[in-house]
């Protein structure tokens, strides 16, 4: 009751404009200034079936050979029995901007005759990272921090052309709650343009069916406009139907571009005519990296926490939890946001449908009023082009214009 007496008392905030410059409005150039001589640190799992083009991307991405291909054991060697996990870790640096890039590899994933359970050692590596880093929060000393929990987990999918396997839906529903999962579709440079888009649809289709919640930027960014429209650009790719390719090769046009070669011509990586790398590489590295590392640490990481804390039995009151917590709080309100711009967006949709349908039946019925008067009009300008017709025959004849009835006999013309 202390407790929310002093929540109640909070003073109200008055909102003041400055008449001199005080100078915390360089706050935004501190944070980047600090950030960038700390630099960053991002890690990345990859997960699907050897061969999908793994190594391929991630050293496309980021455009360095960070992986060396793997060497393909022997018919018959001993591949072991469990998927392994591996980290490979490089720092690059562009325009001063430090990056400690990890990637976690997960070979073995789905290569077994039994790949019942795969999904585990994946589950158990991303969980120990998240206890690696509360141990690190329990510590007296927490100032030198280091943030090795998976920030995004890009799940490739197999270009069949058909639909998710079962393996896939018992990863993607294992793991949507842990990380923040983003699909694609390894190699669409074998699949048509229309195979990607059909496919793509069936991928989303049981996504939804399933309840999966997978990786995607907010689209309702209102203000900014720029911002939103990237974000639903970005959207309408997923998943993002890839191509990898760590070679250059030479266009028709003499262009030398990263791609791959074919006998009937050359798919550019970075074209996004051909397919989804660019957006990706946008989402992932240029525009939403932050943004993943925040979702990691605010919504994934703290769920986490929190029920790893109430199973040791650390009780936590809610309200106060959420009260206190704006990232949770912040969570809340976004899902809440999300439901009530649904609702709006099926009540719109309604109306919408509503006035077209009305709009229709009018447009329908002022078209059959148009052609009932159109066919009045012509059959009345045919009737009066016979009777001129029959007119100037008359008169080319010289019989007179009237009557007409019983002409024939009156002026004695009959037989
Ligand atoms: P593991 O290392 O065994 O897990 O395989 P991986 O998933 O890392 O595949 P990797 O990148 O080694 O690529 C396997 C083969 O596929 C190589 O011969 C690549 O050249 C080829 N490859 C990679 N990306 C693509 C792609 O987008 N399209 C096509 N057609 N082939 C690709």
């Amino acid at each position: 009751a202390a407790g929310a007496g002093a929540l109640a008392n909070v003073p109200t905030v008055l909102r003041k404009t400055l008449s001199s410059w005080v100078g915390f409005s360089n706050l935004p150039n501190q944070v980047h200034r600090r950030s960038v001589r700390r630099g960053f640190q991002f890690v990345a799992m990859v997960v699907g079936e050897s061969g999908l083009g793994k190594s391929t991307l991630i050293n496309t991405l980021f455009e360095t050979k960070l992986y060396q291909p793997k060497v393909i054991p022997d018919p018959g060697a001993d591949r072991g029995k469990t998927v392994q996990i591996e980290s490979i870790s490089a720092e690059i640096e562009e325009n001063g901007v430090r990056l400690k890039l990890t990637v976690v590899d997960t070979p073995g994933f789905g290569d077994y005759v039994n790949n019942e359970e795969c999904w585990k050692p994946i589950v158990d590596n991303i969980e120990a990272r998240y206890d690696a880093y509360l141990e690190q929060e329990n510590r007296v000393n927490r100032l030198k921090m280091t943030d090795n929990r998976v920030h995004a987990c890009i799940y490739f999918i197999q270009p069949t052309g058909h639909a998710l396997k079962p393996i896939d839906i018992e990863f993607l529903k294992r793991l949507h709650t842990k990380v923040n999962l983003i699909p694609v579709i390894a190699k669409a440079d074998t699949l048509t343009e229309e195979e990607v888009e059909l496919f793509k649809q069936r991928v989303l289709a049981d996504i939804e069916y399933h309840g999966i919640r997978i990786f995607q930027p907010p689209s309702y960014e209102k203000d900014d406009e720029e911002t939103a429209q990237e974000n639903d650009e970005i959207i309408s790719k997923i998943p993002f139907a890839v191509v990898g390719s760590d070679s250059v090769v030479q266009a028709p046009d003499g262009r030398h571009v990263r791609g791959r070669s074919y006998p009937w011509g050359v798919i550019e990586v970075d074209n996004e005519q051909h397919c989804d790398f660019v957006k990706l590489r946008q989402m992932l590295v240029r525009t939403h990296m932050e943004e993943l590392r925040e979702h990691t640490n605010d919504v994934l990481y703290e769920n986490y926490r929190t029920d790893k804390l109430r199973a040791m039995g650390v009780a936590q009151d809610e309200s106060v939890f959420k009260e206190t917590n704006p990232a949770v709080k912040q969570a809340e309100e976004r899902a809440m946001h999300e439901a009530k711009l649904a609702k709006m967006e099926a009540e719109m949709k309604m109306v919408f449908q509503q006035k077209v349908q009305e709009k229709e039946q009018k447009l329908k019925q002022s078209e059959e009023e148009l052609y009932a008067r159109h066919r009045e009009m012509k059959e009345a300008l045919e009737k009066q082009r016979l009777e001129l017709e029959d007119k100037k025959r008359r008169i080319e004849s010289g019989r007179p214009l009237t009557p007409e009835k019983g002409s024939k006999k009156r002026f004695g013309l009959g037989k």
